[in-house]
């Protein structure tokens, strides 16, 4: 009889492999964590997507009391509007002319707000919207010191303004993330620097207060920042993603969530101490380092081609092809954009297979 993949109550060491393997009471407890975290702190959570890029996930983090999610592409939000998720902010940019009318669409079935600092894709947005009857909400990007996008202190003033004007568009607030302290490893220089990225948000928000208008968001925040961004006075919410199945890298620094993700391969070759795994580059990313060998212990791994990846085993063990071994990828998003499926389990039986529905859907 053939196993189906996706068959509840199987144990996960059936699954063909490569596969996405998610610990369901380890994801459950994380996204509590951080939602206990910011409630006790007064911030509201809307978590990031572009890791987990799945309505499913997105559901249990609302269910626990996230206001809505982030979404970091057009394509990503069009699957959670699809998938039912009522409220997505894009922090970032939507620009030119077939996905502004995209942008339309989606606000039909969501309310999906965006991110601006340019003065011509405002224009645009805001005759679209016009056009159409709809309302976009948007929000300004502060440049807080990552120098990715984002508006400088002495251009939020007239820019707020110029927003004001327009039909077809609210301005709900703004937002800095920062990109650039999330992952300093000294934690008192973490505070320092984030506080300092924050400290421009919350001038930024002064600034347009000052000249009477009202900011409903101040929005901000990655998982290594958590704890930091979440205590300055005047932030509204959370952006954080990673927490849901943590990085292995973020591991490397703190690790107030448990790592949830794991890619299980199948071992196809061995000679001696050598082995060769049925992972490669098509199905775990290594753009943040080489992922690690987390079952069974006292294996390294060595590189990774296309297809292949050769280990070494370097505690003496009874490995044999055909068995089982457990990798964490440094970096779960790019991993995950690789697969079609997560498998979910508890205690290693499967509870089901989940499709990753913004995999692939970076337009
Ligand atoms: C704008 C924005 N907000 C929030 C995040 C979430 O960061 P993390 O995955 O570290 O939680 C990211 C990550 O790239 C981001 O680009």
């Amino acid at each position: 009889m053939t196993i189906q993949n996706n068959q509840k109550g199987i144990n996960i060491s059936e699954i063909d492999t490569p596969s996405i393997i998610v610990d369901l009471d380890i994801v459950e407890n994380n996204i509590k964590k951080m939602q206990n975290f910011a409630n006790d702190n007064d911030v509201s959570m809307r978590p990031h997507s572009k890791t987990n890029k799945s309505p499913y996930w997105a559901k249990k983090q609302i269910d626990q009391g996230a206001i809505g999610i982030c979404c970091a592409k057009l394509g990503e939000a069009e699957e959670m509007a699809k998938g039912g998720i009522a409220e997505i902010l894009i922090p970032n940019q939507i620009v030119g002319k077939s996905k502004i009318q995209r942008l339309v669409n989606v606000n039909k079935i969501s309310k999906v707000m965006v991110a601006v600092e340019n003065e011509d894709n405002v224009n645009e947005l805001s005759k679209a919207f016009e056009e159409n009857s709809l309302t976009l909400g948007v929000i300004i990007e502060v440049n807080v010191g990552m120098d990715r996008c984002g508006l400088e202190l002495d251009e939020i003033v007239d820019f707020t303004k110029l927003i004001k004007e327009k039909k077809g568009l609210s301005f709900e607030g703004i937002m800095g993330y920062e990109g650039h302290t999330v992952n300093i490893d000294n934690y008192e220089e973490r505070v320092n620097e984030t506080t300092k990225a924050m400290n421009k948000l919350i001038s930024a928000r002064d600034l347009i207060v000052e000249n009477g208008i009202e900011v409903k968001i101040v929005s901000a925040s990655g998982t290594g920042t958590y704890n930091i961004t979440s205590k300055i006075e005047g932030i509204t919410e959370l952006q954080c993603g990673s927490y849901i199945f943590m990085d292995g890298n973020y591991l490397k620094i703190f690790d107030d969530f448990q790592p949830a993700l794991s890619l299980m391969c199948t071992v196809v070759s061995r000679r001696k101490n050598n082995i060769v795994i049925d992972c490669g580059l098509k199905s775990v990313s290594m753009d943040q380092g080489l992922p690690e060998v987390v079952y069974p212990k006292g294996i390294k791994l060595i590189s990774l081609s296309e297809e292949h990846c050769k280990c070494i085993i370097e505690e003496e063990n009874d490995l044999k092809v055909g068995d089982k071994i457990f990798l964490r990828p440094m970096h779960s998003d790019t991993t995950i954009n690789l697969h079609d499926d997560y498998f979910v389990h508890r205690d290693g039986i499967l509870e089901e297979s989940v499709p990753i529905a913004g995999r692939g859907k970076f337009k």
